[in-house]
Order: structure tokens, then C-alpha cells, then sequence
């Protein structure tokens, strides 16, 4: 395995790799990684001839008050665990080399980018969508990896794919959850035992709305109710959002009738945790 830090360089093994024929598939990350971005690597390796993945704890998808200083890096045991799972090449730059002084320019999906995590993190799909095309600029990637845990991510890298006319295709890989159903996040990691034990909530809420859907309940606002019920018993975790909505648009669907994402966001303690599911259709 090859761990590269400059565009000069991921871009010319980029290039050897493509000349030998064969798919390129890529799997973007900010590290810290764990069994759930381990599966997008598996997905990756299975449709693609040559796997690549970055590692770049990204600034612009930060806000000011975020933890974007004290975000998990581990890149020795991430690169470990890559070269494990057979990864041809790691692209890891600096912030200086993804961005050079005095950037101005910005891959924004208009809408969408103000919708779930957007409204509380604004600027964040901004950040996300400019890093992704910078990385699918630099790397030509035929296939590009995805995790469904964050589906608001994936509806709008979708979107701004198809919208720009990017020549890669978006694969997404279910979400990858601890035995209990709390998914796995990077984040997990700034939990207490006591914030791991009330993180469960997320799940519980979402398991509850599944339940009630199963049962025939089909009314949104009927739903999102009962999730937030789910939370108000929780002390220390505070609800950010419940929605539900459409998992292309994210537009909010007042009943279900079709496919829907029901998507979650909530602070244990200072940690915001998502998590989400797909119900109907
Ligand atoms: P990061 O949070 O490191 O996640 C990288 C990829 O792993 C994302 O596609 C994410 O959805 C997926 N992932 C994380 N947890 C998962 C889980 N429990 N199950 C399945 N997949 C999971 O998402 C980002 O980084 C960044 O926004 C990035 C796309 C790299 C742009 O900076």
C-alpha cells in the first residue's frame, strides 16, 4: 500500500493505476476509522479493480464552535487497518495542500444544503460538497463510496453529481452498528460510559417510529411525536432534530406513502450524534 500526502502524487498513481485498465474506486474519509467505513473498503474492493481511500479531517465542513481541533487522527492504525484490508493507495494531505491560500471557490447544492444537519450546521454541506468534488477532481474515480448513516450527505453528493455531470458512480453502503444499534461514529469515541448508555436513545427513537409504521401508522407528525417522547425521558441528550422526509429531496413528507428517510440528530452531553432509517416504499 501506497500512503501519499501530495495531489501531484495521488494524482500520477491515479494514473498508473488507470492506465493498467480496470475500475478505480474510491472511499473518502476523515479517519479515525472503524468497522463502518471498513465496509465501504469491502464494498469498494469487491466492485473495483484498484481501491483508494483519503483520509482528511476537512476544516470547511467545521463550524467555529466544532470539534474540528480535537476530531480523532490516528493515521498509522488507519493506514494499518487499510493496507489489511487490501487498499492499494492513501491520499492523507495537509489542509494547506487541499487548500491553497486564499481559496474563494465553492460547490454549493443549493436547497438541500440547508436541510437537516444544514439547518444546525450551516456551512457544512458546503464545506462537505467542495471537498468531495475537489477529491473526485483529483482522484477520477469510476466508483465512489458512501455510508447510508449519513443519508443527507449521500442525497446531496447525488444530487451535485448528477447536476455537474461528474463521470463517477455513488455507491452506498448500508449503516454498520454496534450490537446494541448504536451506529458507528468517529464520535463515539468522545462518549462517557454514561453518554454511551443514553446514545442508545437515537436508535430506540428509530426503532420505536419502525414499530409504529409496521403497526399502520403512517402519520408523520404522529411519528415524530412519539420519537421525541423517547428523548424527553433521556436526561443529558438533547434533541436537535426528527424528521421525516423524502430521501432524495429531504424535503419533509407529511405522510407516508412512499419510500421516507427518517432521520435523526442529537447532542449527548457536547457530542452530536445522527443516525437514521428508511421506512416504506
Ligand atoms: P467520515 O465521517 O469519516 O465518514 C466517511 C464515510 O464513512 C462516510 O461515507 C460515512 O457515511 C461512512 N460511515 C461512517 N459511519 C458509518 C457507519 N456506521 N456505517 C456505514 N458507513 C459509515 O463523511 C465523512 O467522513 C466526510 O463528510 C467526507 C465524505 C469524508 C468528506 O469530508
Amino acid at each position: 500500500m501506497k500512503l501519499v500526502r501530495t495531489i501531484e502524487e495521488v494524482r500520477a498513481a491515479c494514473r498508473a493505476a488507470r492506465s493498467r485498465g480496470g475500475r478505480l474506486g474510491l472511499v473518502p474519509t476523515m479517519g479515525a476509522l472503524h468497522e463502518g467505513h471498513l465496509s465501504l473498503v469491502r464494498a469498494a474492493r469487491a466492485k473495483s479493480d484498484v481501491v483508494a481511500a483519503s483520509i482528511f479531517v476537512n476544516p470547511t465542513q467545521f463550524g467555529p464552535s466544532e470539534d474540528f481541533a480535537k476530531y480523532p487522527r490516528s493515521l498509522e492504525n488507519d493506514c494499518a487497518l487499510l493496507e489489511q484490508e487490501g487498499v492499494e493507495l492513501v491520499f492523507a494531505p495537509s489542509v494547506e495542500e487541499m487548500y491553497s491560500k486564499g481559496t474563494v471557490t465553492w460547490v454549493l447544492v443549493d436547497g438541500l444544503s440547508d436541510r437537516l444537519c444544514g439547518r444546525s450546521r450551516p456551512e457544512h454541506f458546503r464545506g462537505v460538497t467542495t471537498v468531495v468534488s475537489k477529491l473526485f477532481h483529483i482522484v477520477q474515480p469510476d466508483l465512489a463510496f458512501f455510508g447510508q448513516k449519513d443519508a443527507a450527505q449521500v442525497a446531496i453528493i447525488r444530487r451535485m453529481v448528477r447536476d455537474l455531470n461528474m463521470p463517477v458512480a455513488i455507491e452506498v453502503c448500508p449503516i454498520v452498528r454496534e450490537s446494541d444499534g448504536l451506529a458507528l461514529s468517529s464520535r463515539n469515541a468522545y462518549l462517557n460510559p454514561e453518554g454511551r448508555k443514553s446514545a442508545l436513545v437515537l436508535y430506540r427513537s428509530l426503532t420505536r417510529v419502525q414499530a409504529l409504521f409496521d403497526g399502520g401508522e403512517h402519520d408523520s407528525a404522529t411519528l415524530v411525536a412519539a420519537a421525541s417522547r423517547e428523548f424527553a425521558s433521556e436526561a443529558g441528550v438533547r434533541l436537535d432534530y426528527f424528521e421525516i422526509v423524502d430521501p432524495d429531496t429531504l424535503e419533509p413528507a407529511p405522510s407516508i406513502t412512499q419510500r421516507v428517510l427518517a432521520a435523526v440528530a442529537a447532542f449527548v452531553g457536547k457530542t452530536r450524534l445522527i443516525d437514521n432509517i428508511l421506512l416504506g416504499g
